[in-house]
């Protein structure tokens, strides 16, 4: 294979992988380290071109991140983004501001200045972009011009040195909410870096078959197995080459929707798998029966997953485990890079007496369903939104979840996702999040008082998970979506969250 022509310096940002991933859709390959071995990386490759990511910190904490300094001389093209610009401005003799009247968040709109530049060519000179950040640029480096201005408070949005081969943004193009972003990466990396398209969605699959096979050898492996896009392709890539050394393992874990087993059935078949369901709803119920908080919960959760996983392995004879793990579960649960702690999830970071694989951990969604299209895969595998391995464990909000309450909202799940395929709209949403909060309201049911749950009911639209928008019901679908919840006789409410991500998360834990 050829050498991997862009690096991506990951400093602490929730995006770094997004720009690795947007790189791939625009078919770069990409490397994306830390500073610490970025620097030794480097040592030894010579890509056409250094991103450096944005980061939560500010450039003047003690503790923030610092890309080696012998790139800016190197004569590499390198584009810094947001914080990333913040340290190239900074370090290079320009000033960075703290200004609080300068902090912008959210989608913006910009003016470029020069749009006849490299970077910018071929887009219009008015943009909505997306960004998120305190500090600012006050004074460019010498050699350097200003490329583009916020229209609301003038911030310096974007700077250049043709000369110096260096550029920054102080938004984010890798964000699909930022208006033409992809186009201002392809500019950097064609017309600027001189990059050549490297990156072909079919090789994954046969990367995915040397890896397994090389490590697997003659043992046998177990993979968990969910029945959702990114496992079900998983072990349709690798089923051909395991055969009888493979079994899927679905746990039941008594917090699964209402039709899931089922579903999962189907799925593991289409996905040619050996499968196994291990009914295990009480020792989870027990486990978790008197946890409230999201990440204890989330916790007491990960540590039996993985007892039951390696009975099973023990019994199958299996010395290795294979997971469907993708790349935005490692960066939420600060597996990678120097992303600050989200949430735990369940397939991540654990401590396995076995041999541990994530063949698709460099993947994002997108990715893994245009693998499952490629391969011929079924809607029912294609079209299946996600829904965490914790499951509506994570939906009881602000009490543990008991029987009782899992039931509830299992029940209303059901119903919502059926007037939501009913109108057509299930397909255009990528989850549906059905929670039971945990707190009584009163209302009135027949002639009497009732005291009961309210249902939190929320949609989210997004290609990748890392930023999510919130999805607006129609008046229509939200009315009937609350006579039918409210029938049931221990919910009395309906609440409907449309929050983004960023500020909110998908899920409420
Ligand atoms: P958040 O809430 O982090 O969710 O915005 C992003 C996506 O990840 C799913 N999710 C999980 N998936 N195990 C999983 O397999 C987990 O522990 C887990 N937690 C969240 C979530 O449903 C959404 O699709």
């Amino acid at each position: 294979m050829e050498q991997i022509q862009v690096l991506v310096i990951d400093l602490g940002s929730q995006y770094a992988k997004v720009i690795g991933r947007t790189l791939g859709e625009l078919n770069y390959r990409s490397a994306i380290l830390p500073p610490t071995k970025a620097k030794s990386w480097l040592e030894i490759n010579k890509p056409k071109a250094i991103i450096l990511s944005g980061g939560s910190a500010s450039i003047y904490e003690s503790h923030s991140p610092k890309p080696p300094e012998e790139i800016l001389s190197m004569g590499i093209p390198i584009l810094g983004i947001c914080y990333g610009m913040q340290w190239m401005v900074n370090i290079l003799g320009g000033v960075i501001g703290v200004e609080r009247e300068k902090k912008e968040y959210g989608k913006i709109e910009i003016i470029y200045y020069e749009s006849h530049c490299d970077l910018f060519a071929d887009l219009d000179d008015k943009k909505v972009i997306w960004t998120s950040h305190g500090d600012s640029i006050i004074t460019i480096p010498d050699g350097f011009s200003i490329l583009a201005k916020s229209n609301n408070n003038q911030t310096i949005a974007a700077i250049g040195s043709t000369e110096r081969k260096m550029w920054g943004l102080q938004f984010h193009p890798e964000v699909t909410h930022t208006d033409d972003g992809k186009d201002i990466l392809q500019n950097f990396l064609s017309k600027i870096c001189n990059c050549k398209h490297d990156w072909v969605p079919n090789n994954i699959i046969s990367d995915i078959h040397q890896e397994v096979t090389e490590a697997i050898g003659e043992e046998k492996a177990i993979i968990g197995f969910s029945g959702g896009v990114d496992s079900s392709t998983l072990s349709a890539i690798i089923a051909p080459i395991l055969g009888k050394k493979l079994l899927a393992i679905s746990i039941n874990t008594g917090a699964l929707r209402k039709y899931e087993i089922e579903e999962i059935k189907i799925n593991a078949k289409a996905a040619n798998v050996r499968l196994k369901i291990v009914n295990t709803s009480s020792c989870f119920q027990e486990a978790l029966k008197n946890i409230t908080d999201a990440e204890k919960k989330r916790k007491a959760f990960k540590k039996l997953y993985v007892t039951i996983l390696e009975e099973e392995a023990k019994k199958f004879g299996a010395t290795f485990i294979i997971q469907g793990s993708l790349a935005t579960d490692y960066i939420e649960s600060s597996g990678v890079g120097e992303a600050s702690l989200i949430k735990s999830h369940h397939n991540i970071g654990n401590k396995w007496k076995l041999n541990e694989m994530h063949p698709i951990r460099e993947l994002f969604k997108y990715e893994i369903m245009a693998l499952a299209r490629e391969m011929g895969l079924p809607n029912s595998i294609t079209e299946r939104q996600p829904f965490p391995g914790p499951g509506l464990f994570i939906r009881i909000i602000g009490v543990p979840a008991t029987l009782d309450k899992l039931a509830i909202v299992k029940e209303a799940d059901a119903i919502v996702t059926e007037i939501l395929k009913k109108h057509n709209i299930y397909k255009d949403i990528s989850q549906l999040i059905v929670a039971l909060i945990g707190i009584k309201t009163v209302g009135i049911k027949g002639d009497g008082r009732s005291y009961a749950y309210p249902i939190l009911i929320r949609g989210v639209q997004t290609r990748d998970f890392m930023t999510v928008s919130g999805y607006y019901f129609s008046p229509e679908v939200q009315s009937e979506i609350e006579k039918a919840i409210t029938t049931h006789p221990k919910i009395n409410r309906v609440w409907f969250d449309s929050t983004d991500k960023p500020p909110a998360t998908t899920e409420l834990e």
